[in-house]
């Protein structure tokens, strides 16, 4: 049986059982905070255990794309050193939301396994959570399992969460004793068994019998319905059908490991050492769907995890004497093997193979680089006879030349030498303090006991898309030397935020008039900051409130300009463009994105082109305002921020 057909079998047995097949969703959670990456199936099911969503269903099966590499679960240091841990994985699952439970799910999936795959029963082991007797007592009563066979197990084994927080329950797994022969530790004082951690016993299936929610503060409250998630992990069960020694023989990964053979012109049957065919294959799969789905290599969060998972692939090419990019040649094997059922990499593959074409390129630059780098501190250290890398040279090697730190840790180790980790982590510390205080402003640090309060207002209310001249009122003000702080009842004027710069204009009352310099927010409070206010002694609080024109339109017209800008970048570059940070003002305007390549001349021009061309059409421009939700449902999110 090859593994799409398990795939396949696997959700027509659900489907039977009147489940909706749910296609999986993205790997790349851009709409989840508290997830780098997609870990599990139920991550796009989560509001229905929480009671925030609702589905037209109650059962569904589906194969969910997973990656774990950070946070809660995390495998990467697994993936190569043993056969059946992955950074990417597909998770097939079977769900129900507040429908059926326990019994169920343990006898559809003791059917499944001994009766549709009919794999041998007294190889088969269930676990419970410790105290979750009417599990032990549904498998001893519902299935034919050896009764010695069902264990039971704590915390770590057996209760299921997602992250710190979130929706969980106890759960039952199903494991396999593959033989002996399978053991992978050489300890002597290993025992094998299940949940003992080699390559004997390995978990196939996970039946979450989802009750609880867990809050911010660790604690437990129990959800007002119970749910079933599970989660089979479908390499290992295409091992076991295929009867393969490993995950790595199964047509999962064969055709990617002979096509990185046949790249770098080895031998993988006579290879002693197979981890970097392991390796390369392993993580060629997590960058592909990662990048399909959205993702991009960058600096930080998951661009990073991306990029440190092409790097050692990349690093491990090098043992098998590969340096120039290589591993984007790769995906057209792995587009021909999965593009069926997930479209999402076939049609994206000319995509997917420049961003690791590009970044293969950008790390070999950024290795070259550091290596010369390397090589004179390691010189200056043999003179000084010292074997430990400074941590300021630790850092400057990251921070200037884009070194990555577990890199200079590798090549330190090649070389005797070791790093000060904590002189890195106080430079890097230091490095985060001097941006916080360069992100400070003044308005920040007045306290509040200091501000002189006329009307304790919650906040001020903008007006100023309608209107750039007001009468209101001063609801609050901080005199310091010579910068005076102004809160207004309600303002036009524009506070610094999204890149537009605040805006500037004057505040008049009866016997001063004061020249607003800057505009901030702080917290909901828009704060007018106003120099040299000598004749300032407010009688009254009443003020006018006026906006200077000319900066306020030049300024508003370089903000729609950025939202032009934006949009043709993505219909030049591809939609993989985001927007990471801008600056607008009256005179000029910059706009930071993310693309993985130099734009060459004639794509610059094209990109010029289509903005001036939208800029001559002098649109009328609709404001309107919606809830982030409602924007981003109509695509409207990332022009927005
Ligand atoms: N959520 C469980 C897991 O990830 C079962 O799907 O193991």
């Amino acid at each position: 049986m090859t593994a799409g057909e398990i795939r396949q079998q696997f959700i027509d047995f659900f489907k039977d059982k009147n489940h909706k097949f749910v296609p999986s969703s993205s790997v790349v959670p851009l709409e989840d905070p508290t997830l780098l990456f997609t870990n599990a199936g139920m991550n796009q099911f989560k509001d229905i255990f929480l009671e925030k969503g609702t589905r037209s269903y109650k059962r569904a099966v589906n194969s969910q794309k997973c990656i774990r590499v950070s946070g809660k679960h995390n495998d990467v240091e697994e993936v190569g050193h043993d056969t059946y841990h992955h950074t990417f994985f597909e998770m097939l699952g079977n769900w129900s939301f507040g429908d059926y439970y326990k019994k169920e799910a343990i006898e559809w999936a003791w059917e499944l396994f001994t009766k549709v795959w009919k794999l041998p029963k007294e190889k088969l082991y269930a676990t419970v959570y410790t105290t979750d007797d009417e599990a032990a007592d549904l498998w001893a009563s519902q299935t034919d399992i050896n009764s010695d066979h069902i264990l039971r197990f704590g915390d770590k084994d057996n209760f299921w969460e997602m992250g710190n927080t979130g929706p969980c329950g106890p759960c039952s797994e199903i494991h396999i004793d593959l033989g002996e022969e399978y053991c992978d530790k050489k300890d002597t004082k290993h025992i094998c068994q299940v949940n003992g951690e080699c390559g004997r016993f390995i978990e196939l299936w996970n039946l979450v019998f989802i009750q609880y929610n867990r809050d911010d503060s660790g604690k437990l409250h129990p959800l007002p319905k119970k749910h079933v998630d599970t989660g089979a992990g479908f390499e290992r069960i295409v091992a076991v059908l295929q009867n393969k020694h490993s995950n790595y023989a199964t047509d999962v990964f064969m055709p990617l490991i002979d096509k990185i053979a046949e790249i770098t012109k080895t031998d993988y049957k006579k290879a002693v050492d197979k981890s970097p065919y392991h390796v390369i294959a392993d993580h060629v799969r997590m960058l592909t769907f990662s990048i399909a789905d959205g993702g991009m290599p960058s600096n930080e969060g998951r661009g990073y995890v991306m990029r440190r998972i092409l790097r050692r692939a990349a690093r491990y090419g090098r043992k098998l004497n590969i340096s120039k990019p290589f591993i984007y040649k790769i995906v057209p094997v792995l587009v021909k093997n999965m593009g069926d059922f997930y479209p999402e990499i076939a049609d994206r593959q000319t995509h997917i193979q420049s961003v690791i074409k590009a970044e293969e390129e950008h790390f070999n630059r950024t290795l070259d680089r550091g290596l010369e780098i390397f090589d004179k501190i390691k010189e200056e250290l043999r003179a000084k006879k010292k074997k430990i890398i400074p941590g300021e040279e630790v850092f400057k090697l990251y921070d200037t030349y884009g070194f990555p730190v577990d890199l200079t840790g590798i090549l330190a180790e090649e070389n005797g030498l070791s790093l000060d980790a904590a002189g890195f982590e106080k430079e890097m510390e230091a490095q985060k303090n001097r941006a916080r205080s360069a992100s400070k402003f003044d308005a920040r640090q007045i306290n509040q006991t200091d501000w002189i309060i006329f009307e304790d207002t919650a906040d001020s209310e903008f007006v100023g898309y309608e209107k750039l001249s007001i009468e209101t009122e001063i609801t609050r003000y901080h005199m310091d030397n010579d910068t005076l702080h102004i809160v207004l009842k309600q303002t036009p004027f524009y506070a610094e935020s999204g890149g537009q710069v605040g805006d500037k204009g004057t505040l008049s009352g009866e016997g001063f008039e004061l020249q607003v310099l800057d505009t901030r927010k702080e917290n909901e409070h828009i704060i007018h900051i106003c120099k040299s206010p000598g004749q300032f002694n407010p009688e009254t609080t009443k003020v006018l409130a006026e906006v200077l024109q000319s900066g306020r339109m030049d300024t508003a017209k370089n903000h729609t300009a950025t939202h032009l800008l934006h949009a043709a970048l993505r219909k030049v570059l591809g939609e993989h463009v985001q927007q990471a940070g801008s600056l607008v003002e009256a005179e000029r305007l910059r706009f930071d994105f993310t693309h993985f390549n130099k734009i060459m001349p004639d794509q610059l021009q094209e990109i010029e082109t289509i903005v001036n061309q939208k800029i001559q059409l002098n649109t009328t421009i609709q404001i309107a305002r919606e809830k982030l939700t409602d924007a981003k449902k109509k695509g409207r999110y990332g022009l927005i921020r």
